[in-house]
């Protein structure tokens, strides 16, 4: 008797465990760092510019966003450990004037300050992220998206980097200027 109500449960348990949640829109692998200074380098980055990285991982776009171009730097993250590794390196660093991050669904975040957007998403991620795009973002931001394209839009430049002999390839968006 205690079997049959014990057995499910377990299998209930485990199969959880297993399943990532339904926000979870990509799995927590990194950019290379040239890959993420590239990145910054094709979206045309400048000093005093606001940079929103979403799905921010450990911060390391964030970080190289403030410290080597000068950009005020927004994260959004889902995962606590990640939110955590990355703000343990904001204060190591002294960037926490410059470097923020906010734990959450990126896709819940209005992103009308933002003048370059950086993802590292997946194809079908950014489907669902389009719209926010659309919706939010001034003429003339731009949105580089690492190895996965945004179905539906014309890069305006695609960049390939090698890292740890693969090819990585950058595809750089801008929104379009408001017509006169
Ligand atoms: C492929 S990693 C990219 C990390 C970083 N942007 C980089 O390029 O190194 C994707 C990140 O998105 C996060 N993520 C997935 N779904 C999310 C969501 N709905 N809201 C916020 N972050 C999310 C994951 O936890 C993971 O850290």
């Amino acid at each position: 008797m205690a079997c049959r109500i014990i057995l499910p449960a377990l299998c209930a348990a485990i199969l959880a465990a297993q399943t990532p949640p339904a926000n979870r829109l990509a799995p927590p692998v990194p950019s290379p760092q040239n890959v993420v200074e590239k990145m910054l380098e094709v979206a045309n980055l400048k000093p005093g510019e606001t940079l929103y990285d979403l799905g921010s991982g450990d911060g390391r776009v964030l970080v190289t966003a403030a410290q080597q171009f000068g950009a005020k730097a927004f994260g959004v993250e889902i995962s606590p450990e990640q939110v955590h590794a990355s703000n343990v390196k904001i204060r190591r660093l002294k960037l926490e004037e410059s470097c923020k991050v906010i734990e959450g669904d990126l896709l819940k975040v209005d992103l009308s300050q933002a003048d370059v957007v950086t993802i590292y998403l997946l194809t079908a991620s950014n489907d669902l992220i389009r719209p926010n795009l659309e919706k939010y973002l001034k003429p003339g931001a731009r949105v580089v998206s690492h190895d996965y394209p945004i179905r539906g839009w014309q890069p305006s430049r695609v960049e390939k980097v090698e890292a740890f002999k693969r090819h990585h390839t950058l595809y750089v968006y801008e929104m379009p200027q408001a017509k006169k």
